[in-house]
């Protein structure tokens, strides 16, 4: 159905608006025609057929995939060509304000290799495009302690000022496993990290229990299965915790269908929920598409969206002055289409 409330012309509009997304992976962004010609320079059978190379059942298929993909990298020279293939997807969507998670346990490169080269593009592209940009890394929910302290160290002795978070994804299915990461979020969080956690997608609300209690998160990535849990919705809209909510990639890892996903729940409880692709390039979407479907979907105006977008930037965890200048911007731009 289409939405009541989008014009055509507001709908063309929303590619053009500017935009911020917060729930983005560095290894879901890489397009089939790299990945092709990345296994081709090292003479790799693709693991699929190239249509069917994002055909995967479940979340734990998914994650192999990424792994097989982000092995087929081996040089500093590849990510920097990945990072500017990203950044030219961003300004192709005017996404003017980025955050991007990026789990080294899915390379083979090491934490040298793998991140400083993505780091110097972010930082050539604010200046040179004026987007702002962060880079998250993330530890995977199968890994140990030591590996969280490994990489927090790398991050703590590495500053940058695109480094602005630390975060945790993958499958929650063989557990949560929270307690042993919370040294290393706490000190994240004390070297001025933001926090943000994978929870309430392949774990239920006690998952998210778990990363706001034990992680101390500023924002929780996915969150949606909060819905479960009454008490905890209200907890959620009290302590104002954003949810970066990522409803294409839900219907196809967790939910049937858009009308089963708890979107329009969590809004209705005043839940600060962001709209996100997650895996853009393995989803085949990109965040207009996402704000259409949203849209039309659960019959959002083009205010609801504008507010979905101002919420993302109250959860960004760039500078503050950087966010004012883009909470104008947002204002500004999308108040403007009539
Ligand atoms: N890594 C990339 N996408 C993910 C997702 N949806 N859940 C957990 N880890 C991920
Ligand atoms: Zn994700």
């Amino acid at each position: 159905m289409t939405s009541v409330y989008l014009s055509e012309r507001q709908r063309s509009a929303i590619k053009t608006l500017p935009k911020v997304e917060l729930h983005l992976h560095f290894e879901g962004c890489i397009q089939p025609e790299s990945i092709e010609a990345l296994a081709r320079s090292i003479d790799q059978p693709m693991i699929r057929r190239t249509q069917d190379l994002y055909s995967f059942k479940d979340l734990e298929e998914f994650l192999s995939t990424l792994d097989w993909i982000c092995n087929l990298v081996g040089s500093e020279h590849e990510i920097t060509t990945l990072s500017q293939s990203l950044v030219n997807y961003l300004r192709g969507q005017n996404i003017v304000c980025a955050e991007i998670i990026i789990n080294p346990s899915h390379w083979r490169l090491s934490l040298d290799s793998l991140l400083p080269p993505i780091l110097a593009e972010f930082a050539r592209a604010e200046s040179q495009f004026g987007i702002t940009l962060g880079l998250l890394p993330s530890i995977g929910r199968h890994q140990k302690n030591a590996d969280a302290m490994q990489l927090l160290d790398w991050c703590v002795s590495n500053s940058h000022p695109n480094l602005r978070g630390f975060s945790i994804d993958g499958s929650e299915r063989g557990g949560s496993r929270t307690d042993q990461f919370v040294g290393a979020f706490k000190k994240a969080k004390e070297s001025g990290l933001g926090i943000t956690a994978h929870a309430g997608e392949s774990s239920g609300s006690q998952g998210v229990v778990a990363a706001l209690d034990q992680l101390g998160v500023d924002r929780l990535d996915h969150g949606v299965r909060a819905v479960e849990d009454p008490g905890l919705m209200s907890r959620l809209a009290a302590e104002g915790i954003p949810l970066n909510v990522c409803v294409s990639s839900n219907c196809h890892n967790l939910y049937p269908s858009f009308d089963q996903h708890p979107l329009p729940q969590l809004l209705a409880k005043g839940l600060i929920c962001t709209i996100n692709t997650d895996d853009p390039a393995m989803l085949d979407i990109n965040l207009s598409s996402e704000l259409v479907a949203v849209a039309d979907a659960y019959d959002l105006s083009l205010g609801d969206l504008k507010q979905l977008q101002l919420n993302a930037v109250g959860a960004a965890f760039c500078p503050l002055d950087n966010k004012a200048q883009l909470a104008r911007q947002i204002e500004n731009e999308w108040s403007a289409i009539t």
